[in-house]
């Protein structure tokens, strides 16, 4: 299979990228020229990691070329607004150290703001200071509302997708409309450190032990001699899917790259798919995630600090 997917505006994005999310400060930079080093050619981060800056600085010093690197962030909640959305930009590419991004997302759709906030991005891309633009967590009836209003179509929606986890719906709208559909918590992994977390509602997250430890995939596993990790990364790209897994350990790191020389027979494949029937959620879902937007903020006490450039965080 093809290494990158065209996305609909023919810019190129590798099906596999490094997640950033939890990593921070010079672990941060660590990891990702690690990653660099070793294979990876896109980085996945966000305002709300709190760590554009040591992801660019990671890049810096991996010695890569910027045209090499495909880059992804995401505009924080509260950012959402037109003007907002480009200050927010601004505030990235000054963090990066970038002149432009090759991908910038919406985080999350909220209820009102979303469309505003993609207003900006689309004219953002038209000037050529993003060279893709999508969503995260978005549903159909989102997507549908942002070509509507600005007959641009998103060309990605980053979802939480894994084997216990295949948000069918949105799939399939994804397939209709040439949406490249990336996973994120490809791995499920994080459920098992989330036990002890609570949803925006108050109610306490489910435990969930990470399909790595599923008898299913440590069995493919063994048959082809690879990590349940490498099955679940493999699963997901021969699906058509995106992914970017995080890992804080080198050895990880480097064991999450090694997806590209096997593949899994089509009952294999159907295996995992069943899996998919216990649709287990381990994030917040993008229909019912709510927050506060800047303003909000400011008027309840609460204004956000700033970083060093004098950025809102
Ligand atoms: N758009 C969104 O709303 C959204 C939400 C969540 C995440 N994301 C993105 O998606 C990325 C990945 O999601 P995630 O970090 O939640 O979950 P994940 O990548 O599925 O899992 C990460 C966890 O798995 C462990 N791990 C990684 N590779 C492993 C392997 N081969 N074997 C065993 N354990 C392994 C890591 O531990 P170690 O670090 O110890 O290796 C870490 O605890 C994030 O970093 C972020 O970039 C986006």
């Amino acid at each position: 299979m093809e290494y990158k997917r065209k996305l609909r505006n023919g810019v190129e994005m590798p099906y596999l990228g490094f997640g950033t999310w939890k990593l921070k400060d010079d672990q941060c930079a660590d990891m990702v020229q690690y990653a660099l080093e070793n294979g990876y050619d896109a980085i996945d981060t966000a305002q709300v990691y709190l760590n554009e800056e040591a992801v660019g600085e990671g890049i810096r010093r991996s010695g890569k070329k910027r045209e090499e690197i495909f880059v992804t962030t995401k505009v924080r909640n509260r950012f959402q607004g037109y003007d907002s959305t480009l200050y927010a930009v601004e505030a990235s590419l000054k963090r990066l150290g970038m002149e432009y991004l090759d991908l910038y997302l919406i985080h999350w759709p909220g209820e009102k703001m979303y469309i505003p906030t993609w207003k900006a991005l689309v004219r953002l891309y038209e000037e050529g200071v993003l060279r893709a633009v999508g969503v995260s967590n978005f549903y159909p009836e989102h997507m549908e509302a942002c070509a509507q209003e600005t007959g641009v179509m998103p060309m990605v929606d980053q979802i939480e997708m894994h084997p216990y986890l295949v948000q069918y719906e949105i799939i399939d709208y994804c397939r209709e409309h040439n949406v490249f559909p990336v996973a994120w918590s490809p791995l499920a992994a994080a459920g098992e450190s989330r036990k002890d977390s609570k949803t925006e509602k108050g109610e306490e997250r489910m435990k969930v032990e990470s399909p790595m430890k599923d008898p299913v995939i440590i069995k493919i596993a063994e048959n082809h001699q690879k990590t349940p990790g490498q099955i679940i990364l493999r699963w997901h790209i021969q699906n058509g899917f995106g992914a970017v897994p995080k890992s804080s350990n080198p050895g990880r790191i480097k064991e999450n790259k090694g997806i590209f020389d096997f593949s899994l027979e089509e009952n294999e494949m159907n295996q995992i798919w069943n899996m998919t029937k216990k649709q287990i959620r381990i994030g917040d879902d993008g229909k019912t995630y709510r927050f506060l937007l800047l303003e909000e903020l400011i008027r309840e006490g609460k204004e956000p600090k700033k970083d060093r450039f004098g950025n809102y965080l």
